[in-house]
């Protein structure tokens, strides 16, 4: 796997990886995924650009496109980055869009919305299709990777990648793909470590980035299994550091990515203070004993009538 290797894009104090496809991606990003998205979100992601960030990751289900891309032009404009060329910007195929003739024309969608000419990186948002009326459909995989690959090679998406791929899905992509995914981005926090992706991505020089890094507490679906783990509080204590810089340092020690979720001014530049401390060995024993358990399940993509009967399938017996 592509190390952490320090490289500096022009962010503050985020260190960057390198994708397979040679491009640099911040290690952490700014996740504008959620139902609650504040109104002054533009204003908070100018203020995130000014403190550092420099990888933002929306998508066409979120609903955040346009204010991110709105966001993106004012923290040109306003001299708070030289250009595009220094932010990160990723967005994902929705799965009403996961058909191999509908992919460059979703992404094209995307582009107008952020009303920029490339993304940094396009990803499948899920293994899963939908056809008319939502109903779910076989994901056709090839054929949507490479439709996926065209995008690349058009120079619209600089790299591809996946989300919520199990690790035998990884398997089954990487076996046919000419484009290897640069990144699958996967629940992965202190409370789902997600071994099996990970080992696989490794393998494969894919990077792993986690979504929900701080479980999504506060989420409907969410969980407190990270933001109130007593092992967590009692690391923290010992570091003289918050409960979620230790899931995100713990994260970043593991060579995992990932996009957090804060609206907050002050959580953001907290959740940025993570790269210049390590964990003892002491601390992360402790936190290899944190029970496992996936919060993010997809329940809505399982149906008996449709292609994945139950989660087990969904997620190849990966829960
Ligand atoms: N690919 C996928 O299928 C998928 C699925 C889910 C999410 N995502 C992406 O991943 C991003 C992050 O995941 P997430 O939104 O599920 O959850 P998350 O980042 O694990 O957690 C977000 C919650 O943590 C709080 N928080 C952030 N920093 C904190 C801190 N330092 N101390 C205490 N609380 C803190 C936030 O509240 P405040 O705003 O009040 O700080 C928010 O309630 C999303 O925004 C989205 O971009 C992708």
């Amino acid at each position: 796997m592509a190390a952490t290797d320090g490289h500096d894009t022009g962010a503050a104090s985020i260190p960057c990886v390198t994708l397979n496809t040679g491009h640099a991606m911040p290690v952490l990003g700014f996740g504008t995924g959620s139902s609650r998205a504040p109104e002054d979100l533009p204003a908070t992601i100018v203020h995130a650009v000014r403190l550092g960030y420099r990888h933002f990751d929306t998508a066409s289900f979120y609903g955040t496109e346009r204010v991110l891309g709105a966001a993106v032009a004012d923290a040109v404009r306003s001299g708070a980055v030289a250009s595009r060329a220094d932010l990160f910007v990723t967005s994902k195929l929705w799965i009403a869009d996961a058909h191999p003739d509908r992919v460059l024309p979703a992404l094209r969608e995307s582009l107008d919305r952020l009303g920029l000419d490339y993304l940094d990186l396009f990803l499948v948002h899920w293994p899963v299709a939908a056809g008319e009326n939502k109903k779910l459909v076989p994901f056709d995989m090839e054929g949507v990777w490479r439709a996926m690959e065209e995008c690349h090679r058009l120079g619209l998406a600089r790299s591809i990648g996946v989300s919520n791929f199990s690790a035998v899905k990884m398997s089954k992509l990487l076996a046919f793909a000419a484009v290897p995914p640069a990144v699958n981005q996967v629940e992965t926090n202190v409370g789902w470590r997600q071994e099996k992706v990970r080992e696989v991505c490794a393998k494969n020089g894919v990077v792993v980035t986690a979504f929900s890094p701080l479980g999504a507490h506060g989420s409907a679906w969410g969980s407190n299994a990270v933001m109130e783990s007593g092992v967590l509080r009692d690391v923290a204590a010992r570091r003289g550091k918050t409960v979620a810089q230790v899931a995100l340092r713990w994260l970043h020690e593991q060579g995992v990515c990932f996009v957090a979720r804060s609206f907050n001014k002050e959580r953001l530049k907290q959740n940025m203070e993570i790269f210049d401390w390590e964990l003892s060995e002491d601390d992360k024993e402790m936190i290899a004993q944190i029970p496992q358990r996936r919060a993010c399940h997809g329940e809505f993509f399982v149906s008996p009538d449709g292609p994945y009967k139950s989660l087990e399938e969904l997620w190849d017996g990966e829960i």
